[in-house]
């Protein structure tokens, strides 16, 4: 799959067949994700990839802010990853202050980039996934007892698509530029 591909056919995949993806392709997947740039090459975003459904479980019912359409998706996802942030580096000086006016925003511009490389390599794989945005970052963070100092960004639930969703619609390229 060429570049041009890869971007076009990715989808947001929120069904799974039983298929259980091995460490391997995970090792793999996180292996071109973290090629993804950041901020002063910082590299602060860290990837933990549940597969035990107890977890997934307990996520599903306490952390999902009672959206039921997450609710629906990691109800038949065996492969859950979390994706989080070491704090307090990335968009920082050394001397602890903000380095420009969005102060720690960067942190999630970098966790951003991490997870469409993510899901782009996860697609070139056969992959599918979807970044979910509607969770309880805290909770989620307790339950799989995230170190101190990181943050949960994202979820990404992960397996090979049950069916390849239709594209969503995109506004059209004159819609979104302008030139000067
Ligand atoms: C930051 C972010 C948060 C998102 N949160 C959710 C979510 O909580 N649940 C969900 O089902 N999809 C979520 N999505 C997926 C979007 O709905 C999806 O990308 C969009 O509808 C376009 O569809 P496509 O990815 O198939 O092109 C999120 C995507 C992004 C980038």
């Amino acid at each position: 799959m060429n570049t041009v591909e890869c971007i076009k056919t990715r989808r947001s995949v929120r069904r799974y067949t039983e298929e259980v993806i091995s460490k391997e392709l995970m090792d793999s997947i996180i292996d071109l994700a973290r090629m993804a740039p950041t901020w002063k090459n910082t590299q602060t975003i860290r990837y933990v990839v549940v597969q035990d459904k107890a977890i997934i479980d307990k996520i599903k019912e306490d952390c999902l802010l009672g959206f039921e359409g997450n609710i629906k998706t990691l109800a038949q996802c065996n492969t859950l990853v979390v994706l989080s942030q070491i704090n307090g580096r990335c968009g920082y000086e050394r001397d602890g202050f903000f380095t420009t006016s969005k102060g720690a925003g960067w942190e999630m511009f970098d966790a951003g980039i991490a997870a469409q490389t993510f899901c782009l390599a996860a697609h070139e794989m056969g992959v599918g996934s979807c970044i979910l945005g509607i969770f309880d970052d805290a909770k989620v963070g307790e339950l799989i007892e995230l170190p101190e100092g990181q943050t949960v960004t994202a979820l990404i639930p992960v397996g090979i698509p049950k069916f390849i969703p239709d594209p969503t619609p995109r506004k059209e390229v004159e819609e979104l530029v302008s030139y000067k």
